[in-house]
C-alpha cells in the first residue's frame, strides 16, 4: 500500500485534477487497493471550499469520477508522517510544503510533472482559465507516476 498526497496552493483545482485522476488510473488498473490518494493546500487560502466548477466540468467531460463532498483543507506537518509521497504541482508549492513539514529528510517530497520527464510545473489554470492544458499535464504526470509505481 503507498500513500499519495497531491499538494497544490488552494487545493480547489490542482490537487483535486490529481487526486481524482490518479484514482482513476489506479482503478482502471486494477490496483485501486494499491494505493491512498488524497489532496491539500499549502494555504488556507480556499479552506472548506469544494472543488472548484471549471475543474469539476474538465473532470467529468473525461469521465473521471471526483469527490463532491470533500473540501480544501491545508496540509500539516503530520502528513508528512502519514503519505509515502508528497507531489508538488510547482516549485513554490515544494518550498511551501518543506516549510510545513521542516524540511524532506525522507525524500518524498517530488514535482508532479518529473515522473513524466518534464521538470516543469503542471500548466496552473488559475490564471489562464485553461483547464484543458492542466488536465492533460495532470494525465501524463499521474499515468507516469503510476507506471513508477509499478517498476
Ligand atoms: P489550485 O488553484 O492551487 O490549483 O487549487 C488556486 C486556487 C486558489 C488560488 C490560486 C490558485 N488563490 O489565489 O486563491
Amino acid at each position: 500500500m503507498k500513500s499519495i498526497l497531491f499538494v497544490c496552493l488552494g487545493n480547489i483545482c490542482r490537487s483535486p485534477m490529481a487526486e481524482a485522476v490518479m484514482r482513476h488510473l489506479a482503478k482502471k488498473a486494477g490496483r485501486a487497493d494499491d494505493f491512498t490518494i488524497a489532496s491539500a493546500a499549502v494555504s488556507e487560502e480556499e479552506w472548506g471550499n469544494p472543488i472548484y466548477p471549471p475543474a469539476a466540468r474538465i473532470l467529468r467531460t473525461n469521465g473521471i469520477p471526483y469527490d463532491t463532498v470533500r473540501t480544501a483543507r491545508k496540509m500539516s506537518a503530520e502528513d508528512y508522517d502519514r503519505y509515502d509521497l508528497i507531489i508538488g504541482m510547482d516549485e513554490a508549492n515544494l518550498q511551501a510544503i518543506r516549510r510545513i513539514s521542516g524540511g524532506d529528510p525522507e525524500n518524498k517530497v517530488h514535482m508532479l510533472m518529473d515522473y513524466a520527464g518534464c521538470h516543469r510545473p503542471v500548466a496552473d489554470p488559475w490564471y489562464t482559465r485553461d483547464f484543458e492544458t492542466a488536465y492533460n499535464d495532470i494525465l501524463s504526470g499521474c499515468r507516469a507516476l503510476l507506471e513508477h509505481l509499478s517498476s
